[in-house]
């Protein structure tokens, strides 16, 4: 094996957590990973450096949104998404399934893909598995994600199992098409696990993703709209029917205490606007709570946001201030908003590495819950 092999080595365990590393061929991403999300080739508001300065190993990038502008293959003649960014580490991309179903109008699946029009300028594309790993080749990403269809909630179990068996299938083209011209060496392609929050579905779709055989594991179609407990109900009755020594990532989550409790519940990866998205509404992400910085209360408040956190906003400026830039739309409020939550949801997946390591995973949660948060 070389340096440049995909692998995954689990160092630690607590209950269910893990705590490792991931090896990609652009560098090693820390696990519990938090991925800030950076659709258009770019972390809204953020400089790479900044994305990178709050601790951030990977980041994540949309197949959908670059296909349609500024077009994967500008993008492949430009160099590949990391040149084009300036963001040289790992980029993971979703598939494009989720965001068609989103953010697209007049869509249709079949058994060969999706056909959807742009939400940008009405334009009809296609997307096949095997086109979806092609654009994914094209932006050169280190972690490419199955073509999947994901059912909105609720939905009824068979129309949770039709989709969850057509994404099996596209499961299997998607892997072919990414072994069939050869990838750069640490390269990888996750599957995707779906089937609702239906306990036998879940399992269905997991042994079926571990027969054909995957680097690393998804759980998609979860946070949209069930409540908390399902969620996690959903990824515990999944985790154990996937294999121990591979990366599991929970797609779309979430809220510091879903990312909490999804980790005791074995999960190794996550990707969220939440932190990026909330910042530039003016939701600030804290040691003790979420806050709303455009609320009265902090017109006056010469405090940073957080007392423990190193950001660049909580190192040079008050909530006062904070307060006075997002009331006002400066962009520079957006700015230090998205630079302080990524650093909070940076030191908090820190604090669970360490938390695992430890094996004091249980005094973290208990702590965080109690509002007396330890890291
Ligand atoms: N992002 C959030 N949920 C999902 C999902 O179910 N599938 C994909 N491809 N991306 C997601
Ligand atoms: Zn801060």
């Amino acid at each position: 094996m070389t340096a440049l092999d995909f692998g995954f080595t689990v160092e630690a365990r607590d209950g269910m957590a893990r705590a490792g590393h991931v090896r990609t061929a652009r560098g090693v991403i820390r696990t519990p990973a938090f991925m800030p999300v950076g659709t258009a080739a770019t972390v809204k508001a953020c400089m790479p450096e900044t994305v990178r300065a709050a601790g951030a190993d990977i980041i994540l990038g949309n197949t959908y949104h670059l296909m349609l502008r500024p077009g994967a293959e500008r993008v492949a003649r430009l160099g590949g998404l990391h040149a084009f960014m300036n963001w040289p580490h790992p980029i993971l991309t979703d598939s494009g399934g989720f965001q068609v179903m989103s953010l697209s109008s007049l869509r249709k699946i079949t058994e060969e893909g999706v056909t959807f029009q742009s939400h940008i300028d009405g334009s009809k594309h296609a997307m096949s598995p095997e086109r979806s790993i092609e654009i994914q080749r094209l932006l050169d990403s280190d972690i490419a994600m199955q073509l999947d269809e994901c059912v909105a909630l609720p939905a009824t179990r068979d129309e949770a199992a039709r989709a969850m068996e057509l994404s099996l299938r596209w499961a299997r083209r998607s892997k072919t098409a990414f072994y069939a011209s050869e990838p750069p060496p640490g390269r990888a392609i996750f599957g995707i696990v779906q089937g609702g929050t239906d306990a036998d579905l879940r399992r269905a779709s997991a042994e079926g993703l571990v027969e054909i055989g995957f680097p690393g594991y998804a759980l998609g179609g979860l946070a949209v709209g069930e409540p908390q407990a399902e969620m996690f109900a959903t990824i515990a009755a999944t985790t154990p029917h996937l294999p121990g020594d591979k990366p599991r990532y929970l797609m779309g989550v979430g809220k510091p205490a879903d990312i909490v409790g999804a980790v005791a519940r074995g999960i190794d990866m996550f990707d969220c606007v939440i932190p990026t998205r909330s910042g530039r509404n003016g939701q600030a992400f804290t040691r003790s709570g979420a806050l709303n910085i455009r609320n009265a209360k902090f017109a006056e408040d010469k405090r940073p946001l957080d007392e423990r956190c190193h950001c660049p906003a909580c190192r040079a400026y008050s909530r006062a201030y904070l307060h006075h830039l997002v009331k006002a739309e400066e962009i520079l409020g957006a700015m230090l908003m998205t630079a302080h939550n990524l650093r909070h949801y940076q030191d908090l997946t820190a604090g669970l590495r360490t938390a695992i390591r430890r094996g004091r995973l249980d005094a973290f949660v208990e702590a965080f819950e109690g509002g007396g948060a330890d890291y």
